[in-house]
């Protein structure tokens, strides 16, 4: 497995790749990985000959009072994980390879950010979406893996690829969870055992919404927040959207996404379900 540290040596490997035939896969990844990052590999493996999993906490994607500086990172267990799970290739860029400190061009996605996590998260997508187009620039995917988890980040990439013409095929892989159903999620680490007993409210919010008729979005909602509520969470947001255009609805027909933000403690947790 090789372990690349810039973005130069990073674009090497992969025109070496492409030019022996290979197609390459690429999980983008913050590290701290647990068995949801992994469980992308696999797909990507299954899509493609030579996968890259790149480690990055991107600066860009965290806002001034977020948790940037206190993320948590585990550079050497990452990269055994990856050599375990058959890696071709592990990118860990030190930050200052991938930013110039002058840099002034960001990709800016205008429509679905600003609802759901964007609208607590102000710059929170343009930074995601900067950094994955840089990527995809770097590491020259035949196709990128990304988590249902993040739907919204999910649905915005998708939405970058299509507009901006990236030669990639994008594969939406299924949340992995816990065995009570909690979410797994990087952030769990940073949860007291108390909290980590409140946590559980997010997946039994969304597992109510299966309960009886499908009633209006509104008792929707309010059943969610109930349930976060119950549980000792307070919530960002509980929300029933079309999957597309991630805009809320009243009438819920399949399809219709459920999505929750809520702090266990200080640490914000998302969780969705396609109804
Ligand atoms: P990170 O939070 O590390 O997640 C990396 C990828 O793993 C994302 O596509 C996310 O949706 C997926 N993932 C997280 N938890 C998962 C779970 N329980 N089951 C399955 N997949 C899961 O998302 C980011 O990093 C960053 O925003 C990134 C895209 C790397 C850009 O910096």
């Amino acid at each position: 497995m090789e372990i690349v540290h810039t973005p130069h040596a990073m674009t090497a490997w992969a025109q070496e790749q492409r030019h022996s035939g290979r197609r390459i896969g690429l999980v983008p990844t913050m590290g701290y990985l647990h068995a949801g990052h992994l469980s992308l590999v696999d797909e990507a493996k299954k899509n493609a000959d030579a996968v890259a999993v790149s480690i990055f906490v991107n600066p860009t994607q965290f806002g001034p009072n977020e948790d940037f500086a206190s993320y948590p990172r585990n550079a050497a267990c990452d990269v055994a994980l990856c050599r375990e799970a058959d890696v071709a290739a592990v990118f860990l860029p030190a930050p200052e390879t991938m930013y110039a400190p002058d840099a002034s061009v960001f990709v800016d996605e205008d429509v679905l950010c600003h609802g759901l996590c964007g609208a607590s998260r102000p710059g929170h997508f343009k930074g995601v979406c900067t950094v994955v187009a840089k990527l995809f620039n770097i590491v020259l995917p035949d196709v990128a893996v990304f988590g249902q988890k993040d739907f919204q980040q999910a649905a915005i990439i998708r939405r970058m690829v299509r507009d901006l013409n990236f030669p990639v095929s994008i594969i939406i892989a299924p949340t992995l969870r816990e065995p009570d159903g909690l979410a797994m999620s990087s952030r769990n680490a940073y949860l007291s055992t108390e909290e980590r007993r409140q946590a559980v409210g997010l997946s039994r919010a969304l597992d109510a919404l299966m309960e009886g008729m499908p009633p209006s979005g509104t008792v929707l909602r309010h059943r969610m927040r109930d349930i976060l509520e119950q549980h000792g969470l307070r919530v960002d947001y509980a929300e029933i959207v079309d999957a597309e255009t991630l805009t809320p609805v009243e009438k819920i027909s399949k399809g219709n996404v459920a999505l929750i933000a809520a702090y266990c403690g200080t640490t914000r947790l998302i969780d969705n379900r396609v109804l």
